[in-house]
């Protein structure tokens, strides 16, 4: 069992606290926090419009947690300690007549205080301003904004400057839950407590990079927020380029927020922006059509947008990025995200460059250059593609094998939710995994062009049958280079 290292108490007030959001992650991430006994005497504060009284936001805290806990992890006395430690204050918060007084009667002024920002990214500015206004801001107090920050780059500065106004840099932490995910911290270590690897990560070895982040589920009832984003803002601002940053990045020289993040601020100002000509040829966006997933039919986007017009929002992007360094010269990233896939999987394959030259006969073995394949979700774990020979006499034969790593094989034990790890960042105050906002604003500034370039074309998103690995188009993309898509780790 792992050493549990404690935090201080706090005080965590949840704006969006009936939102899917908040019942679906951020309340099973405490519940484990709590059973670990990492909040002692610590109060969740759930903030919404709805008319709750406390026991009806616990009877509805108790019924998302039998639905999202493990069931093997749902203990009867625990929960009902846990649910005794959660509040509830009605608020409109961004009516101008609003009482906040609710807040003054539960809120302890010698806690950490963090205030939770499970809403709309346009409501940050208000809300923020109005719990300054309200004298909820405390010294010791954070503000946590979920994912995207805005819609593009004048509205994330927008927000960032609003939020700005009343906490500062080291008080704001900006999620992307992906950072927090067990795997994803992995990459640090992969790369920067291990001497092989760094010693190979270079285009003199690496032909190319794939990160793919495939999923099978469609909407999810998030209609209204995703046909306004669309998978480009969705996943590729954020998730995907972090990912590529945490690949790409030059070692920094502490593990210290601010180093960490220089570097990964470096990788996102050395992408090269696509110029308008560029982007057909560099990107692939699709839309799901209706087909099926594990078999069962399932219905294509606009019926599930309940929509009978067309819409041009993308649910499918390809890309071919390119890191402008010394480093990286010539090896071109490939990114690729999706809903409605064959499968949910996030992973990044470092393909290496093929042998300059062969010894072996030809018909000694169909060959694969080596690969790293780190495996983020599901069956977390790494594993180096290698050439070995087939045991036995009848001729030499070679083919792959791969040396691997199975995280739960290895460790045998639950893999925490990315939302627990960063929640308690938060009441510790560690900004590492979480972005700053040259960061946020840097991913805007690389991905824009993007967006202008699709909202300036008459085409619509290429059409691809749920169930599928997207538009033919997005193969297209790296065969036209000579490459393929990783196929599936076995
Ligand atoms: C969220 C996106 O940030 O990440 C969702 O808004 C997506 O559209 C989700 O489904 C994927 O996260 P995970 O942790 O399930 O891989």
């Amino acid at each position: 069992m792992p050493k549990i290292i404690p935090v201080a108490t706090f005080d965590c007030v949840v704006f969006g606290a009936t939102g899917d959001l908040t019942l679906r992650k951020l309340l099973p991430a405490l519940y484990y926090r709590f059973r670990d006994g990492q909040m002692p005497g610590s109060r969740v504060i759930g903030a919404a419009r709805s008319h709750l009284s406390d026991d009806d936001f616990r009877a509805r805290s108790l019924a998302a947690l039998q639905k999202h806990v493990c069931p093997d992890d749902q203990e009867p006395e625990t929960m009902r300690r846990f649910l005794a430690q959660l509040h509830y204050v009605q608020i409109d918060a961004v009516a101008p007549d609003a009482d906040w007084s609710g807040f003054n009667a539960v809120l302890d002024d010698d806690r950490v205080r963090v205030f939770y920002l499970a809403t709309s990214p346009d409501l940050y500015g208000p809300i923020c301003q109005a719990l300054s206004a309200r004298g909820l801001v405390t010294a010791k107090s954070r503000v946590v904004l979920e994912k995207p920050i805005g819609h593009d780059l004048d509205s994330a500065r927008a927000i960032i400057g609003e939020v700005a106004k009343v906490f500062t840099e080291a008080q704001t932490f900006r999620i992307d839950h992906f950072l927090g995910k067990e795997t994803v911290q992995n990459l640090l270590a992969l790369r920067f407590a291990n001497t092989i690897f760094e010693r190979l990560w270079h285009a003199d070895v690496i032909d190319h990079v794939q990160i793919t982040v495939s999923e099978t589920v469609g909407l999810e009832g998030r209609g209204g927020y995703y046909d306004k984003s669309g998978a480009l803002r969705d996943m590729v601002q954020n998730h995907l380029l972090q990912l590529l940053c945490l690949i790409a990045m030059e070692p920094p020289v502490s593990l210290d927020a601010d180093r960490v993040r220089d570097e990964k601020l470096k990788v996102l100002r050395a992408l090269k922006p696509m110029g308008p000509h560029e982007v057909a040829g560099l990107t692939v966006r699709g839309q799901y059509t209706q087909g099926a997933i594990d078999g069962k039919p399932v219905p294509g986007y606009l019926a599930d947008l309940g929509s009978d017009e067309v819409s041009s929002t993308e649910t499918f992007v390809a890309l071919k990025a390119e890191v402008r360094t010394w480093r990286w010269a010539n090896v071109p990233f490939y990114l690729r995200t999706g809903k409605r896939l064959p499968e949910k999987v996030s992973e990044i394959v470092i393909q290496f460059k093929a042998l300059p030259f062969s010894i072996f006969p030809r018909e000694a073995a169909e060959w694969h250059p080596n690969s790293l394949i780190i495996r983020l979700q599901p069956e977390e774990g790494m594993r180096l593609e290698m050439m070995t020979k087939d045991p036995g006499p009848g001729g030499l034969r070679l083919s792959p094998t791969g040396l691997d790593i199975r995280f739960e094989k290895t460790f045998g034990k639950r893999f925490p939710d990315a939302y627990e790890r960063l929640l308690m960042d938060t009441v510790r105050g560690n900004a590492t995994l979480f972005m700053r906002h040259d960061e946020v604003e840097a991913a805007w500034a690389w991905v824009e062009p993007i967006l202008e370039a699709w909202a300036a074309r008459p085409d619509q998103p290429r059409p691809y049958p749920a169930g599928s690995w997207g538009p033919t188009a997005a193969i297209a993309l790296i065969e036209r280079d000579g490459r393929t898509w990783h196929e599936k780790m076995e």
